[in-house]
């Protein structure tokens, strides 16, 4: 059971299916006695993060304390996952600078402005094509996508599961985790 620390940092639009991949992987490292941490962004704009709104520099502000707190773990040899937008490439670089490139895994989740509308699971996209809400990711405000993430997942093309056996699969391959047991086939 072997593992060293490393930071699963998944990045995308809300709703585009970021916690819900995050929360499959963690079952698995629990099924596999893999002590880990989750940052999921709803979560930290309760506690770590509270108060902070969604201008560039709160957005900022949000990110830095999370690669902050998965910096400290990962440097312990704490398996983290992230799950926030993280809609700014230089914070997301920065982030990755002070974790480590070795140790950074991005996972970009994507699918279509349609596909999440039609979804909209908060009932936000709604709102923020209305204006009712300001500054709304992919809508009225920007998401810059990653370059060279380590993983794609298209939501809209893949089910969640196949998804999370293609994530899972990477951390294997890459020896950020080893088990006694065969890699998956994707
Ligand atoms: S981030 O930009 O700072 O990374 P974060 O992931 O923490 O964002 O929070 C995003 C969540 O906040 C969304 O999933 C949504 O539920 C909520 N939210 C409220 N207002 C906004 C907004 N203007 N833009 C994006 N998300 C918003």
């Amino acid at each position: 059971m072997a593992t060293k620390g490393f930071t699963l940092w998944f990045t995308g639009l809300s709703g585009a299916g970021k916690s819900t991949l995050a929360e499959i992987i963690s079952a698995r490292l629990v099924d596999h006695g893999i002590g880990h941490e989750v940052l999921d962004g709803d979560v930290v704009r309760t506690n770590l993060s509270k108060g902070l709104g969604f201008s560039k520099e709160d957005r900022d502000t949000n990110i830095r304390r999370i690669g902050f707190v998965a910096e400290l773990l990962t440097r312990h040899e704490i398996p983290v996952i992230t799950a926030a937008i993280s809609p700014y490439k230089d914070v997301r670089e920065e982030v990755r600078r002070k974790i480590g490139r070795e140790r950074f895994v991005e996972v970009f989740v994507t699918a279509s402005l349609d596909e999440l509308v039609r979804r909209d699971v908060k009932g936000l996209y709604e709102k923020a094509l209305h204006g009712e809400i300001k500054n709304f990711t992919g809508v009225s405000d920007p998401y810059e996508a990653p370059d060279n993430p380590q993983v794609t997942i298209d939501s809209e093309l893949e089910e969640v599961e196949a998804s999370a056996d293609r994530i899972w699969n990477y951390l294997l391959e890459n020896e950020f985790i080893s088990i006694n047991q065969p890699v998956l086939q994707a």
